[in-house]
């Protein structure tokens, strides 16, 4: 089968960085489906494993955490799937990842595709998806059917691939008043379409951004972007028992800046379900067809902005290099083979 790995970490720039490649075809046992792997997304996180660092692989390493394709073949103990069925995933960070032409994964954590989309629509979103979701109705506690409606949240990096699901989860499920952050007019643009109530920008400071538009302060924050930059005015700007969710690893910060108000603090980290296998793994196939019911029903939108064909090194070096400079809007995909 064709896949793109890497033996080296190497800047993007080098032709070695990512590098074609014919490997075995898996096969799949026990919970494991095989999946013909017909599109993919690239997210940051293939950035930093790809990042520069003094290693190398004797056997080369897939990356890739977002997929959609067809179940080709199913593990002896497989329940939710049979050959034939259309499903998307984001994928287990210590496995092999999604840019090979079949992939294993664990059907705990794959969903049924949404039926209105194509491979490349659906490709964009489990990644995201399972990460907004996570953040917002697991660790913030929102609740997903209105309850929250009269409250607000500020949505750190509302125009990136996880911004530009969590505006719509906020807005469209949790009724929340939603402020985003973005801070050129395309970006800008892109969180209001997706339905963000204000947006404000991050290149200045959010408190004093919110302070000018009339906001004293947000129930929850949600933070998809340099956590200790904005660490200060987000103690600032959080009403008292508020909850701030961060996705982004970060230097330390000061934690006592959240005591008065006694402010909760949570991390979201979407791979930590299949990297630990918690016992409620399967929570992630339930989300996952949970938002494709949502997607076919008109409630969310995909989030694909820019598709590339086919999928090759050439192609995925181009998009690791859209990824590192940092102002993606919506999602970038690559997808066929050919
Ligand atoms: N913990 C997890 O499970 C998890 C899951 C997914 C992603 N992540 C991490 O979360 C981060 C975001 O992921 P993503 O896929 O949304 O990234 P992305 O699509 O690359 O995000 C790009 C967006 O970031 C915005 N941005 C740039 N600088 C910013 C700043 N200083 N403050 C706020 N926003 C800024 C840009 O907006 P403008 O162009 O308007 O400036 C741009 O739209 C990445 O670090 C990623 O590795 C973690």
């Amino acid at each position: 089968m064709k896949a793109v790995g890497l033996y080296k970490y190497l800047p993007v720039e080098s032709d070695d960085s990512l590098v074609d490649l014919e490997l075995a075809q898996p096969t799949p046992n026990g919970r494991d489906i095989l999946v013909a792997v017909n599109a993919i997304s690239v997210n940051p996180v293939d950035t930093k494993v790809r990042a520069p660092k003094d290693r190398i692989e004797t056997t080369p390493r897939i990356l890739g955490w977002d997929a959609a394709g067809e179940v080709i073949a199913v593990g002896d103990e497989v329940e939710h799937y049979v050959v034939g069925d259309r499903v998307y995933y984001a994928g287990d960070i210590t496995r092999a990842g999604s840019n090979s032409q079949f992939q294993l994964v664990d059907e705990r954590i794959a969903g049924q595709m949404p039926k209105s989309l194509d491979y490349a629509e659906a490709a964009a979103l489990p990644l995201t998806g399972i990460t907004a979701w996570e953040a917002l109705f697991d660790r913030l506690r929102i609740s997903k059917t209105g309850a929250d409606a009269a409250r607000s949240i500020l949505i750190i990096g509302g125009a990136g691939g996880v911004g530009s699901i969590a505006i719509q989860l906020a807005k469209r499920l949790a009724r929340l008043q939603v402020v985003a952050t973005a801070s050129r007019p395309e970006s800008i643009a892109w969180v209001k379409a997706k339905g963000a109530d204000l947006v404000i920008n991050h290149r200045n400071p959010v408190d004093d951004e919110l302070q000018a538009a009339g906001i004293a302060s947000v129930d929850y924050i949600l933070c998809l972007n340099s956590t200790a930059a904005h660490w200060a005015a987000m103690a600032n700007t959080i009403a008292p028992q508020g909850s701030i969710c961060s996705i982004v690893g970060t230097e330390p910060v000061d934690l006592d800046l959240l005591k008065s108000k006694s402010v909760s603090f949570s991390w979201e980290f979407m791979f930590t379900r299949s990297m630990y296998h918690t016992a409620d793994m399967i929570e992630q196939q339930r989300l996952l067809n949970e938002l494709a019911v949502l997607i076919d029903a008109g409630k969310l939108v995909t989030t694909v902005n820019e598709i590339i064909r086919p999928i090759n090194a050439a192609n995925l070096r181009k998009a690791h290099q859209l990824i590192e400079r940092g102002n993606a809007i919506g999602k970038i995909v690559l997808t066929g083979w050919e």
